[in-house]
């Protein structure tokens, strides 16, 4: 975290172990560490129960603490995004990271390599030029990663839809030197936010036929399957009870947004809030308005403006670059100049990438900061 003196005056952190929550400096990111474990365990015993890995996904947290705890209570490994989000956590000694993405480019197949000598790495691969690239630059390198055949299962982002495709890249990934065949990776990104849980589930069977039957493909071509990956938030429910998927890749459940509030959970998974963004009432302009010392630079609006936590009739209606404007609606108070809201971030992971620290709260006293590490990494 940078800690800058200049002419001999240093930015104070925004918050030491053992401040009173009212203590924090503002906009600060915050996480509630009881609700928090809460929604880690509920998502590994949910994944223990159907007997399925836990890879959580850290693009929505960058933060290796979070990561390390999500290891101690039986993760299998983590996914990141990006070859250069590894980084921060493989230099924190995480030694299972799968990139659950393409990677295409020299620089970043160079990174690439250097990370796989530092541990266990996969990717995914959906083109056969590509695959030929990494192949060349990891034997270069003497080092060998897993390759995951990216197929779209209805997503329409990466992937391969055909079984040909599948074949031929799962054959050319065996040939190679420099990569080994490690499975499918079938995620699928736009069920996740379906608001209708029997939608949801309805999409999650269609995705997981359709992965199954590449997978029965490559068996009957005498080529192991053994992984199938895949899974956010909204589908993990359904992906770990398909009895295709091996591995969950959710990430948000740790914290929960606005967006994945508004989905209809009732299930068995139930995830709670446990990332606000603290922000003060900088200005009280008129009785139906408040003005907050936060904006996008400290929360991501592209999903909708956070919601004000605990405080029904103060609707946040607009996010500027450093301001935020909150309604108060007819018959609700006003709060005073110099209170603090709690605001619940729309979209957790564009938020994270905002700030470089993570002000940790257990009844309401900061019990540490910790250092959002891959924040900024989206090489
Ligand atoms: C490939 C991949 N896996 C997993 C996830 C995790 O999703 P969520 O944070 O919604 O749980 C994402 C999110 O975009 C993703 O792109």
């Amino acid at each position: 975290m940078s800690q800058e003196v200049i002419r001999g005056i240093a930015l104070p952190p925004p918050a030491q172990p053992g401040d009173a929550l009212d203590r924090v400096d503002t906009p600060s990111l915050v996480l509630d560490l009881t609700a928090f474990e809460a929604n880690l365990r509920a998502m590994q015993a949910w994944a223990d129960r159907h007997q399925v890995a836990l890879r959580p996904h850290a693009k929505a947290h960058k933060c290796p603490e979070i990561a390390r705890r999500q290891l101690a209570l039986g993760a299998r490994g983590i996914c990141c995004q990006k070859v250069s989000e590894a980084l921060p956590f493989v230099a924190a000694g995480i030694a299972d990271i799968h990139i659950s993405n393409e990677v295409v480019g020299e620089s970043k197949l160079r990174l690439l390599a250097q990370l796989a000598r530092a541990a266990r790495v996969s990717v995914c691969v959906d083109n056969a030029d590509a695959l030929a690239a990494l192949s060349q630059a990891m034997a270069q390198a003497g080092v060998a990663v897993d390759v995951l055949v990216e197929v779209d299962v209805g997503q329409g982002r990466c992937g391969v839809a055909d079984e040909q495709a599948v074949l031929a890249l799962a054959h050319q990934a065996r040939a190679l030197p420099g990569v080994d065949f490690a499975g499918l990776q079938a995620y699928h990104g736009s069920v996740q936010h379906l608001r209708s849980r029997a939608e949801r589930a309805s999409v999650c069977r269609q995705a997981a036929r359709a992965a199954a039957s590449y997978q029965q493909l490559l068996r009957e071509s005498g080529i192991a399957c053994d992984t199938v990956t895949g899974g956010g938030t909204g589908s993990a429910e359904f992906d770990a009870a398909s009895g295709v998927y091996t591995e969950l890749q959710a990430g948000s459940y740790a914290f929960m947004d606005v967006d994945y509030g508004a989905n209809e959970w009732g299930g068995p998974l139930a995830f709670r809030n446990s990332l606000f963004l603290l922000a003060t009432v900088m200005s009280t302009p008129a009785p139906d308005r408040v003005i907050l010392d936060a904006g996008l630079k400290s929360a991501s609006a592209e999903c909708g403006p956070p919601a004000v936590f605990g405080a029904p009739g103060l609707t946040c209606v607009a996010v500027n670059d450093e301001h935020s404007v909150v309604r108060v609606e007819p018959g609700a108070a006003a709060p005073a100049l110099g209170s603090v809201l709690k605001l619940v971030p729309s979209h957790v992971d564009p938020t994270f990438n905002l700030h470089d620290g993570l002000v940790v709260v257990k009844d309401g006293v900061v019990a540490d900061v910790w250092e959002i590490a891959a924040r900024g990494f989206s090489r």
